[in-house]
This record gives C-alpha cells, sequence and structure tokens, in this order.
C-alpha cells in the first residue's frame, strides 16, 4: 500500500486485479456466450473473428460492448500472425474456433488441417506472450466415444480417445469433424507438454439452449429435430447415436460456465467432459411426446437401437465441484422457447 495515498494504491491493485480473456472464434454459438458470461463476471474481454465488417455475424457480439471492455479483432485460424495482437496482455485464452462443415466433400482441406493449423497458431502465439496463465481449450465428446466396442452401459471418461485408424480408414457418414477435433486436440497436448503451456480441454456434448447468435445455430437445429419433424436432421441424430454411440446433451450455458469454472479454478488439470443427459433417439423421443403432447413427434423407431452403447461420465468435472444449473427439462423448455421467439415453432 502507497502510505501517501491510500487510493491510488487500491485502485492500482483493483486495476492490476482486472483479468483479461481472450476467446477466439466469438462469433458461434458457445463463444458469443461465453464471452457475455466473462463480461458479466467483469473481465475485459478480447474476442477474434474473421470478418469484423460482417454485420450478420457479429452484431450480436458489437451488442455485449455494453456490458464492459469487449475489443473485436479480426484472425484466422490458419494466419499464425493474426493472434499476436488480440491474445497480447491476457492472462487467459479460450480457443473455441473450429472449422465445421459437415456437408464437406474434402473434409481433410475444410476441417483437419485448419484445425490442427490453429490450434498451433493459437499455441504459439500464447507461448510468445508471457502472460498468458492457461489455456482452455473447447473439444468435443466425439474426441472421446467414437469407438468399434459393442454393447450398452459401457461408461466413457477421460482416457478415453476416439478410434481415428477407424475414422480414416472407414470414413463412417461426417468422418471428417470427429477426426479433426480428435486430431486438432491431440495436437494441442503435444504442443503444451513441449512448450510448457497450461493446457485444459472441455469436452462438451451436443448443446442446446437459446443463441445469441442471429442464425440459429445447426447444433440446435439437430437436438431439436424430433420436435421440428426434419425428416434430414432426425437421420443426422439417429447417425449421431450409431456413430458415438449415444444422444447426451448439455446446455450451452452449462458449458461455457464450466470453461469458467476450470480456468479459474487452480487445480484442475487435463481433460474434462461435460455432459448432463445421456440418452437415446427412441428415449428422447418419448420424454419429448411426453412433455410437449402438441407437437407431432414420432415415437416408432422400428430396430432402430433403444437404449445407448455408452454413458459420458462427467464425474471428474463434478468431483472438482462444477454442478449442472440444468437438467434436461430446461434444456428443452428453453430451447423451444427460443424457437418460438425466432418464429420456427408455434
Ligand atoms: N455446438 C455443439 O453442440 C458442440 C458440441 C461439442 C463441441 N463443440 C465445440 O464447440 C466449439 C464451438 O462450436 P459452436 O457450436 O459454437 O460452432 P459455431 O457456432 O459454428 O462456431 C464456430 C466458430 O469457429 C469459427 N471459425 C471457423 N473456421 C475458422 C477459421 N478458419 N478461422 C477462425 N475462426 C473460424 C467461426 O467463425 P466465423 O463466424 O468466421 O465462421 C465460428 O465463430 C467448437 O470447437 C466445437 O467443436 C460444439
Amino acid at each position: 500500500m502507497n502510505p501517501r495515498n491510500p487510493q491510488v494504491s487500491t485502485m492500482a491493485t483493483q486495476l492490476s486485479q482486472k483479468k483479461t480473456a481472450c476467446v477466439i472464434g466469438g462469433s458461434g454459438f458457445v463463444a458469443s456466450l461465453l464471452v457475455k458470461l466473462l463480461l458479466e463476471k467483469g473481465y475485459a474481454v478480447n474476442t477474434t473473428v474473421r470478418d469484423p465488417d460482417n454485420q450478420k455475424k457479429t452484431s450480436h457480439l458489437q451488442a455485449l460492448k455494453d456490458l464492459g471492455d469487449l475489443k473485436i479483432f479480426r484472425a484466422d485460424l490458419t494466419n499464425e500472425e493474426s493472434f499476436n495482437a488480440p491474445i497480447t496482455g491476457c492472462d487467459l485464452v479460450f480457443h473455441v474456433a473450429t472449422p465445421v462443415n459437415f456437408a464437406s466433400q474434402d473434409p481433410e482441406n475444410d476441417m483437419i488441417k485448419p484445425a490442427i493449423q490453429g490450434v498451433q497458431n493459437v499455441l504459439k502465439a500464447c507461448a510468445k506472450v508471457k502472460t498468458v496463465r492457461r489455456v482452455i481449450l473447447t473439444s468435443s465428446a466425439a474426441t472421446v466415444t467414437i469407438n468399434k466396442l459393442q454393447g450398452t452401459g459401457l461408461v466413457m471418461d477421460e482416457k478415453n480417445w476416439s478410434d481415428t485408424e477407424f475414422l480414416s480408414s472407414e470414413k463412417p457418414p461426417t468422418w471428417g469433424y470427429p477426426l479433426s477435433k480428435t486430431l486438432a486436440e491431440k495436437a494441442a497436448w503435444k504442443f503444451s507438454e513441449e512448450n510448457n503451456i497450461d493446457l485444459i480441454s472441455v469436452v462438451p456434448t451436443l448443446m442446446a439452449g437459446p443463441s445469441l447468435t442471429s442464425d440459429v445455430p445447426s447444433s440446435v437445429n439437430l437436438a431439436t429435430s424430433l420436435i421440428t419433424g426434419d425428416e434430414f436432421l432426425i437421420n443426422g441424430l439417429k447417425g449421431m447415436q450409431i456413430l458415438s454411440g449415444s444422444i447426451s446433451i448439455t446446455h450451452v450455458e452449462d458449458v461455457c460456465r464450466a470453461h469458467i469454472f476450470l480456468a479459474e479454478k487452480e487445480s484442475s488439470s487435463g481433460r474434462y467432459l461435460c455432459s448432463c443427459v445421456n440418452t437415446s433417439v427412441p428415449e428422447l423421443a418419448k420424454f419429448l411426446k411426453n412433455r410437449y403432447p402438441q407437437y407431432e413427434i414420432p415415437t416408432e423407431f422400428g430396430d432402430f437401437p433403444s437404449k445407448a452403447k455408452l454413458i459420458i461420465s462427467s464425474e471428474k468435472l463434478i468431483s472438482e465441484g462444477f454442478s449442472f444449473k440444468y437438467g434436461i427439462e430446461e434444456i428443452y423448455d428453453q430451447t423451444v422457447e427460443y424457437l418460438k421467439a425466432k418464429g420456427l415453432l408455434n
């Protein structure tokens, strides 16, 4: 404390305590909510987008400037230099962005290469900038659950990794996304170990809940396909159960809360699965039919597996002290209200 002017030194302490977080890919479903929660917690936030002039993709971020100290930078995962400015001076870096293109004819170049290059470029900038205390990577349960095991009730935890050999050789539908996420997370662990970076990965399942973005996120459309009756996406949901072994869903806000919880918790380390509900397409349809009898929800699925093959355990996250705020009822009630407000459901 400054004995001659205690007020000045108190202010200096407060200023120095205001933490700065960088969120890579701020325009997306998850990242824009993460930016909002960080600002509400008093963090100064730098975020990156590919095109700050794209009104449709960034107007919801511009609106968050009313909540606090938010700066928007231009950066692309494939451009190493673009991350230096937004990461400079930051305590925490949340790497959320990833290329997502399920319809891609060329997953290698559209998703796999840029995802791996992206984590390496972001981590290189973090290693250069000496202020970064911890990096939090948004991974996916698709890095954990894809395997050729049979049965039901298999419990998957952070030790499990998806079978990359199976994904790259047999190329099941949508193989490019899980392979890109798995190889990108593995590359992140390798770089962090070699460069002494404190890395945490959050490994979430399919997310639903209201979105700040102007378009409805594809994961929300997928999670609500049994309600909206979108046949293509219902088949996508079935495909997800066959490939990933379950339909596991989490509220987007809980996933963002888990990111901040783990970033702030000194003792956290390694990977953390973040999954609230483990179910199957037929079980989910039954639940939705009971809760929303006003919608035409299919409940006959023939010989499609009625039970999930596996259960995704969030035990490590919970034992660290985290608790989920929203269960299946709240996840769907809020998502249905959100789709109604968007004029997409009656
Ligand atoms: N949503 C889910 O259900 C779910 C489940 C598990 C894990 N995750 C993970 O959560 C993270 C966020 O997903 P999301 O659902 O929020 O996806 P999203 O809304 O599609 O956001 C993806 C973000 O990545 C950015 N991006 C893509 N390619 C880029 C590039 N080359 N350079 C810079 N930025 C790039 C996009 O920026 P533009 O705006 O410029 O396109 C966008 O901001 C991802 O890592 C995803 O794998 C999501």
